[in-house]
């Protein structure tokens, strides 16, 4: 005990002599001073080549014959340290995900796999957002990234695009909300976060020519409002800039989005990454860019040299480059990475990452139809024939940059073939969270078969058989493409129509990565979208299939009846030969998603909010108070005889005179049967206003205010009204 004493007083006399040093020498450490005063005074220390090390780095991946830099823990990205200083080396990893390995950079080290962006955002749950953050971060700390490549919250505005899955559905305040928490999740581990890809990267095919067409207006109420309200929310230390154009300029060097609107009218004072391979020119660090990514990717490391030569020769202001070092220096402060640094080698609880993944993944799976008394299904069925989607190896996941390999590895791996940057990422990864090994435990007593649904004569024998079936339809997407139609891909389109006609008890699960077409829909008992599920989906989808949790999910995105139903019927560039520009014109501007569905007035497949429950509720008592804003509140009550989870959503749907529809609140609230629970909300007035491009300001106009309540975007059961006055604010 007394050695134990003396140990401890002496690490104190050193931790003093330590934090002496520290105030004298490095003023920086003193942990009392501000981010921005403590970036201040280490920026000043720098020298130019150390200030040009800070703004540039390559990636550190093994890839196309390049070597994993010195120093470099392995993964996305790496900056090295300035030792004399004591500025960490950034080590950054991808993505919202989890921590990701490409191409197995560090052998066989695996990471906790949340369920996909839009399973999360089909939770409506923001709670969960948080927790899954939390656990990414705290897995990146760990493994010794401090920076985590996350917050993906791109608007889908087309349901084709291969990276839907990575963000989080079609509404901003939706899609702003969960990112924001997500990325606190995340910082709050100390790792610092970033929130991508700005802006409009709204497709991948040829993404690197896509020029995305935008009203300005129409951009700060959709896209842009996502991004500000994610970062508002979360405070991420970094903004990524996108492969793409907008409105004619690259978005990484596009000064009026990181100049005009980022860092002067939203304040933000992180710093401006680049995607990897997204910079041209060494001026873009004019128009804002304060970091070249992903270095080698590009034709020249423009903020090496030539940057250098720049600032010598006065054509880039030297304060500018101290910006952008200051800014990067800023965020790490912030974040805590120089006062709690992080190291790899920390023990990890995949287990508490997993039961996170799983509550996420069991509360974004929407049911979209069900057979009165199909679902949930009996623990006591005799035969349940599982068919197809590999549901005996694990649940599928999207690929490319974010994808995740499981602890111990992916349990199956089938290569897709493929050239070009994003080749080698073409594959689909079966995680070993069994759907089919998940419903035997279960269901213990049931007599559980699997066919592989390669051949319909097999599956239709199988799916006859039994007194259940479970069917599966995979739509694997992936980074750097996009889904040619809605269908669902190698014939399994067919495969469903045969076996759902061969037996009326059939319950389709999908697994993709945004809206399919079902033109099996009518004959199908029941369907389940259970998106990529993660770590555990396997036992997220038995658990929602017996009912041992409610079905809670809610579609963040419309699921069209056709793609005519969209602006782009056509995917803009597809067939194009490489290396050619062309527009991508948002002609929809703001009205994203089910805003537009609501103009034109087709009908969709399955609406935006849209999911059911195996309990039911109602709701009443609304009450709409206005002024500066609207005020709304209303009684929840689960009518039915489970426990349930509700995801009460409050649209706006008039606006001093004008026919609108927008999302402006929703919660997600657990209720035992027959209880009741009153939601209280405030609208954020930025939904409720346009944007006015000529005063640069958020405006509303006064009057009255049209709200409801409903279950969906296209079941509004509640209406309530209330005077809003006009007002302006700031952008
Ligand atoms: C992706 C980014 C990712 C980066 C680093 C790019 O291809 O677009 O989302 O963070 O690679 O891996």
């Amino acid at each position: 005990m007394i050695r134990t004493l003396k140990v401890a007083a002496s690490l104190a006399v050193l931790a003093f002599a330590t934090a002496g040093h520290a105030q004298t020498d490095r003023p920086w450490m003193n942990t009392k001073l501000s981010p921005d005063e403590r970036a201040a005074l280490l920026e000043k220390e720098l020298t130019l080549d150390e200030r040009i090390g800070l703004v540039h780095g390559p990636m550190s991946m093994p890839i196309f014959g390049i070597k994993k830099p010195e120093g470099a823990i392995g993964s996305a990205g790496y900056i090295p340290g300035i030792p004399r200083l004591g500025v960490p080396a950034v080590n950054e990893s991808d993505a919202s995900l989890g921590v990701t390995n490409p191409l197995n950079v560090r052998p066989g080290d695996g990471a906790t796999a949340l369920p996909s962006g839009l399973s999360l955002a089909a939770t409506f749950n923001t709670k969960l957002a948080y927790e899954g953050g939390a656990v990414v971060g705290r897995e990146a700390r760990a493994k010794g990234f401090n920076v985590q490549l996350a917050g993906g919250v791109n608007l889908a505005r087309d349901p084709r695009n291969g990276r839907n899955f990575e963000y989080l559905g079609e509404d901003p305040w939706l899609a702003g909300n969960l990112a924001g928490a997500s990325i606190k999740g995340i910082q709050d581990q100390g790792v610092v976060s970033t929130v991508k890809h700005f802006s409009l990267n709204g497709q991948e095919t040829h993404r690197h020519f896509a020029n995305s067409v935008i009203d300005e207006a129409a951009h700060r109420e959709s896209d842009l409002l996502a991004f500000q309200i994610a970062i508002e929310k979360g405070q991420p230390g970094s903004v990524m800039c996108a492969y793409n154009l907008v409105n004619g300029d690259y978005s990484c060097g596009n000064t009026h989005l990181l100049n005009d609107v980022l860092k002067r009218d939203w304040g933000y004072k992180g710093w401006v990454m680049s995607d990897w391979g997204a910079v041209q020119a060494t001026d873009y660090i004019l128009k804002g860019l304060d970091q070249q990514s992903g270095e080698q990717l590009d034709a020249q490391v423009w903020f090496g040299e030539p940057l250098k030569a720049a600032v010598e020769k006065g054509e880039v202001p030297a304060a500018r480059l101290a910006d952008a070092s200051r800014r990067i220096l800023r965020s790490m402060f912030a974040a805590g990475l120089f006062d709690k640094p992080v190291a790899p080698g920390g023990a990890i609880d995949y287990d508490a990452g997993a039961a996170v993944a799983r509550a996420a993944a069991t509360e974004g799976v929407v049911l979209l139809k069900n057979r009165p008394g199909l679902l949930p299904l009996a623990k006591t069925a005799k035969s349940i024939a599982v068919i197809g989607g590999h549901a005996d190896a694990g649940v599928l996941s999207g690929g490319g940059s974010s994808q995740v390999a499981p602890p111990g590895g992916a349990k199956t791996i089938i290569p897709l073939g493929g050239e070009g940057m994003m080749g080698p990422f073409r594959s689909q990864y079966f995680n070993g969270s069994s759907p089919l090994a998940a419903i035997r435990k279960v269901a213990p007593d049931a007599k559980v078969s699997f066919d592989d649904g390669r051949y319909i004569a097999s599956a239709v024998a199988a799916a006859k058989a039994a007194d259940i079936v479970v069917v599966f339809g995979n739509q694997w997407m992936g980074e750097g493409e996009d889904a040619a139609d809605l269908s669902l891909p190698d014939g399994q389109d067919a495969l469903i129509a045969a076996v759902t006609a061969a037996n009326p008890n059939a319950i389709v699960v999908l697994q993709t990565g945004g809206p399919v077409s079902m033109p099996w829909l009518s004959q199908a008992g029941a369907v389940v979208e259970a998106w990529y599920s993660g770590a555990n989906g396997g036992e997220a989808i038995a658990d929602v299939l017996f009912g041992e949790v409610d079905a809670s999910g809610r579609l963040p995105m419309t699921f069209p009846a056709s793609i005519d139903q969209y602006p782009r019927a056509a995917l803009p560039g597809l067939g194009l030969p490489d290396k050619t520009q062309f527009d991508v014109v948002y002609s929809e501007g703001a009205d994203v998603g089910y805003r537009r569905f609501a103009q034109t007035g087709a009908k969709p497949l399955f609406p935006f909010g849209y999911g059911l429950s195996y309990t039911t509720f109602a709701y009443a008592n609304l009450k709409v108070t206005g002024g500066q804003t609207l005020d709304v509140s209303f009684d929840v009550t689960n009518t039915g005889q489970r426990p349930g989870k509700d995801a009460p959503q409050v649209y706006l749907t008039g606006a001093a005179g004008k026919t609108v529809q927008r999302l402006i609140g929703f919660d997600k609230i657990e209720l035992k049967p027959g209880e009741t629970r009153r939601v209280t909300l405030t609208a954020d007035p930025r939904v409720l206003g346009q944007f006015d491009a000529k005063a640069n300001r958020w405006a509303l106009t006064g009057g009255d205010y049209q709200v409801a309540v409903g279950a969906s975007s296209a079941d509004l059961t509640l209406k309530g009204a209330a005077k809003v006055k006009a007002r302006t604010l700031k952008p």
